[in-house]
């Protein structure tokens, strides 16, 4: 057998060093690579590699990088019918890292380092030449939401990326949050195991209930819940537009229908897709048709969700709502006991909480939204600041004035609900006739 040579790399390795790698992926391997073919070629051209060959082919290479004093191996591998042949294999694996080693020296590094994915052979020629194998690691990755290059087209579209706890800080409204959660979030998240029983992931949903029940909160939940960007569309900002609100719309959805992943939400939809007809027809009659159109159009595609919302959903234009249009339409109504309960506990300082009668306000809130709630809770906890700023300073260690259930009480007498008697029952019968889940 002809002697291999360890030697630096040069360009016209490239081929050589692609076909080595594509051999030193095992064929049983599940997982891309932890380093991909471009980040090892790019280790390459900075001149940190150094290569094996043999008859002129390149058998083994070693490739590293460096940053912040330490080096990383990001290739390592020697053909298997060199590895096997006693003499040369391991010599080719010592040459190889040794020569990396010195071409990586220069750079003041305290540490040379591999992450090797289980079932390949490259541990052992590491073990044998100086490398200690660290036990009781583990390997955990994220892949970020959005690369770079989606960074500018969401920036067109005024999208952005939401903190990734929206869906926890959701309290109570158990029951939508179940839907939302087998509706929504499941399929799309696991497109796989949606396909496996047959469900078709949703492309456009609609929300309605009265104001301040959280549509718009949902709406963000679930974007940060898939970790997709989140793009509100305001169409009356549209209005601008050389063409108007329906030719604004038709440009903004182009330029979504770019991005590789959104959740699209049109808020108080009503305004833009009323019931048409009527003599003389509506001015806003065009856009209702573009919304339709764009409507239709966004289904066509994979990875993004359409989250229409609306407080008045009997007003909505009847093909608007139609099936195939919207795969569901999703009340979301005043909360519960349950519910309530879990919102005060969110608004309540953690350290008062305690001393709070919360049932009292629990029963106290009946028929009121999340955002009366909030609201309530928030004047409490002002008004119990003002007042104690009228008396003496007490240091904040040794302060025992507490927010009480009275204060709670007395916020909620100056809280109007939103939700009047009349605008629930319409609701309930909403929720009747037109839901569809
Ligand atoms: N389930 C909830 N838990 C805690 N706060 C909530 C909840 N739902 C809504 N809120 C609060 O109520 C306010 C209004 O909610 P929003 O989602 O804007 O209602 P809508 O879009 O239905 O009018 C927001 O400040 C939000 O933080
Ligand atoms: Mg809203």
């Amino acid at each position: 057998m002809t002697r291999t040579r360890i030697r630096d790399f040069h360009d016209d390795d490239l081929d050589g060093i692609i076909r080595l790698f594509e051999a030193a992926v095992p064929e049983s391997a599940t997982a891309p690579p932890l380093y991909p073919l471009s980040e090892v070629l790019a280790a390459c051209q900075r001149n940190q590699a150094v290569v094996a060959v043999r008859d002129e082919e390149i058998v083994g290479a070693a490739v590293g990088r460096a940053a912040h004093g330490q080096g990383v191996l990001v290739f390592f591998h020697v053909l298997e019918a060199v590895r096997a042949d006693p003499e040369q294999g391991t010599r080719a694996e010592a040459g190889l890292l040794d020569a990396l080693e010195r071409r990586l020296m220069p750079l003041g590094l305290g540490k040379l380092s591999m992450l090797i994915p289980a079932g390949t052979s490259a541990c052992d020629g590491l073990v044998a030449n100086g490398f200690e194998t660290r036990s009781g690691l583990k390997y955990v990755e994220r892949h970020l939401p959005v690369q770079r290059r989606e960074l500018d087209r969401l920036k067109t579209v005024g999208g952005r990326i939401l903190p990734r706890h929206l869906w926890d800080g959701v309290s109570g409204m158990q029951e939508e949050k179940d839907t939302l959660e087998d509706r929504l979030v499941v399929p799309l998240a696991e497109p796989d195991l949606a396909d496996h029983f047959g469900v078709v992931p949703p492309r456009a949903v609609m929300l309605f209930g009265p104001p301040g029940t959280g549509k718009t909160t949902f709406a963000k939940a679930v974007a940060s819940r898939l970790d997709w960007p989140f793009v509100e569309v305001f169409p009356s900002r549209l209005s601008g537009e050389p063409g108007g609100v329906a030719a604004g719309l038709r440009t903004t959805f182009e330029q979504i229908n770019e991005l590789e992943h959104a959740v699209v939400f049109i808020d108080e939809v009503e305004e833009i897709a009323s019931k048409r007809g009527g003599e003389p027809p509506s001015p806003t009659q065009g856009v209702t048709n573009e919304l339709l159109k764009q409507v239709g159009q966004f289904r066509d595609r994979e990875g993004r969700l359409l989250i229409c919302a609306t407080n008045f959903v009997r007003a909505l234009d009847a093909a608007f709502l139609r099936h195939g249009r919207f795969d569901y339409v999703i009340p979301i109504g005043l909360p519960d006991a349950t519910a309530r309960e879990a919102i005060w506990s969110r608004y309540i300082p953690e350290h008062t909480i305690a001393g709070v009668d919360l049932e009292v306000l629990v029963n106290a809130s009946d028929g009121l939204t999340p955002a009366d709630i909030e609201y309530a809770a928030r004047r409490a906890s002002q008004e119990a600041l003002a007042s104690s700023l009228r008396q003496q300073h007490v240091d904040i260690s040794s302060r025992s004035d507490v927010l009480s259930t009275d204060d709670y009480l007395e916020a909620l007498r100056a809280t109007r609900a939103t939700v009047s008697e009349e605008t629930a029952r319409e609701f309930g019968e909403d929720v009747e006739t037109i839901a569809r889940l």
